[in-house]
């Protein structure tokens, strides 16, 4: 299958994003497996994840070829930081050449690069790289592509509430203004990012594991056996297909 990267494509590739059929509008995917995928073939955990790039690279072509307008991928957690020190650091590595040699490629396909996550932590130089990445291609409008680094769900909820403190709208007041939804959304570290509409695992895991708590909360869930390397273009039609079949009701009734 041939994939264009070229910047004149980018009118006909949207032309995919076809009415007769539901598309998710934001696509996330929980990126498991890299480990299981290397020790199967008797190679270090780190070529898993770098395995793993080489398949996101090709996914945010396919992605943006599907007509998907935000994609984002759970890169690292706050919790992945309890992995030993040789593994975060390999991963943080990992990061900076996808910055550094790739982001020139995603601007290419139309991608606007984002992060989504907790600032603490993450070394200075590598954050350096990610505002530089984000104002790189912040004109970019065909993809919104969002790496969560760093991200935990219940740390974007407690940050949204810590930050929401210094509103004007609270600042200075007592407690008794009741906090909506859309006053705390506000806060939240992409606000203007819809909700996923789909979330796809792979590797077998069924747990959610911290990610989008908030956003996905009606988001459909799509789990695969497949490890994250091994994820080509027809298991994401398989979980896109999967997704058109089905009927969101929000709570409601059947229509
Ligand atoms: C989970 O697999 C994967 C990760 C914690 C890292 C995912 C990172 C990448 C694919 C590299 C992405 C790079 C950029 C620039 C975003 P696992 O290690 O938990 O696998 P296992 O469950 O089989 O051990």
């Amino acid at each position: 299958m041939s994939v264009s990267n070229s910047n004149a494509d980018n009118k006909d590739l949207n032309l995919n994003n076809n009415i007769d059929k539901k598309v998710p509008r934001h696509l996330a995917i929980i990126l498991d497996g890299n480990g299981r995928w290397a020790k199967k073939r008797g190679l270090p955990r780190l070529m898993g994840h770098r395995a793993g790039l080489r398949k996101l690279e090709e996914m945010v072509r396919l992605v943006k070829r599907e007509g998907i307008r935000y994609f984002s991928v759970y890169a690292f957690s706050t919790e992945n930081w309890n992995r030993p020190w040789t593994e975060v650091q390999g991963l943080m590595s990992l990061f900076r050449f996808y910055i550094k040699h790739k982001v020139k490629e995603v601007k290419a396909e139309g991608a606007r690069i984002r992060f989504a996550g907790r600032k603490d932590k993450l070394p200075e130089d590598l954050l350096e790289m990610m505002r530089w990445a984000e104002d790189e291609t912040k004109d970019e409008n065909i993809l919104d592509f969002i790496l969560c680094i760093n991200y935990g769900g219940r740390a974007e909820i407690l940050d949204a509430i810590n930050n929401l403190r210094h509103d004007d709208k609270f600042l200075n007041k007592d407690l008794n203004i009741d906090i909506t939804e859309e006053d705390l959304r506000k806060y939240f570290y992409l606000p203007d990012v819809p909700d996923p509409d789909l979330i796809i695992r792979t590797s077998g895991e069924l747990r959610i594991s911290n990610f989008w708590l908030w956003e996905g909360a009606y988001s459909e869930f799509y789990f695969t056996d497949t490890y994250w390397p091994d994820f080509d273009y027809d298991a994401l039609k398989a979980a896109l297909d999967d997704y058109a079949g089905r009927e969101r009701r929000y709570g409601g009734l059947k229509k």
